[in-house]
């Protein structure tokens, strides 16, 4: 078997084309156009990176981005300052503070600084809470991105699918496990400390994999016929972009697989897009300061 491609990058072009058609809808309403505040401290080159694929989106899509590039050593104080001035701007819709901060600075505190009403990456314990509960607000980017690449190119019904998720990452594992019990997957969280791992993907329908350590699933621990979701973007020493996941290996056993570029990371992006038009239309109609029967 051969394994059929999801790819990300053509669905992520088409959700950013809806989102530019929301956006002009907006505008047309003659209400302000989306603004999108990123937050990036520091100097890690894979967050400069991940960072300029999300304004370059937002320029795509006509949302307007608002850099609000820190140095390393800005202190948490100045950070949930700056934070904030952001959640009582009214033109600003949407919030997004590219983890992982810098150690001194508790990221916990950060997120749940956010305005939930403006927290487009889905990550704000009252957003999380509401995913729990099975009625999300925002979802995450990086979990809903892959809901929706699963739902785009398979006829799944994910009721009773064995899924195993490597990765309690709250970036994407605890969110992703989330939104596959909401459809009553079942569901198998490995991280660092399970034992046996190489069984937990063995029996799974449904794999992802967000280790962040190259190619170490290997490609016949895949269960024949599985639909395979490489979360993983790790460079080898000569500079090749691998997933977690070999793949050459891997797309001999499976139904389904990402690709590594090209998968995941473009729909984590077009989710953020989604999720900050949501965010400004949200803004525009009178609603209860928490969920209730106005929400939209
Ligand atoms: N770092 C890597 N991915 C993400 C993401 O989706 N959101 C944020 N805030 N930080 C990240």
């Amino acid at each position: 078997m051969t394994a059929q491609i999801l790819d990300g990058v053509a669905l992520a072009n088409q959700m950013q084309t809806e989102a530019a058609n929301g956006v002009q809808l907006l505008l047309q309403q003659g209400l302000l156009a989306p603004t999108l505040a990123v937050v990036l401290v520091g100097n890690d080159p894979a967050s400069q990176l991940y960072v300029k694929h999300k304004r370059q989106a937002c320029a795509n899509v006509g949302i307007i981005s608002r850099a609000v590039d820190l140095p390393e050593n800005t202190s948490e104080t100045e950070l949930l300052q700056i934070i904030s001035a952001l959640n009582a701007d009214t033109t600003v819709h949407g919030i997004l503070v590219q983890l992982p901060l810098p150690q001194h600075i508790n990221s916990n505190k950060i997120i749940a600084a956010v305005d939930p009403n403006k927290d487009v990456d889905g990550l704000h314990p009252y957003n999380l809470g509401w995913l729990t509960l099975g009625e999300p607000v925002f979802h995450s980017c990086t979990a809903h991105g892959i809901m929706t690449l699963l739902r785009h190119y398979l006829d799944l019904e994910f009721k009773g699918v064995a899924a195993t998720i490597i990765s309690h990452s709250i970036l994407v594992g605890k969110p992703l496990a989330l939104e596959l019990l909401n459809v009553n997957a079942t569901v198998n969280v490995c991280h660092a400390f399970t034992k046996n791992l190489k069984t937990y993907v063995e029996n799974a329908d449904l794999l992802i994999a967000a280790a962040g350590v190259a190619e170490m699933v290997k490609g016949d621990w895949i269960k024949p016929g599985a639909i395979v979701v490489d979360v993983g973007t790790n460079h080898l020493p000569d500079g090749k972009l691998v997933g977690d996941i070999e793949f050459i290996a891997a797309k001999e056993q499976a139904s389904w697989i990402t690709p590594v570029p090209g998968g995941v990371g473009p729909m984590t992006v077009a989710a953020l897009m989604q999720n900050t038009l949501r965010a400004a239309k949200r803004a525009t109609a009178t609603r209860a300061p928490a969920r209730g029967a106005t929400d939209i």
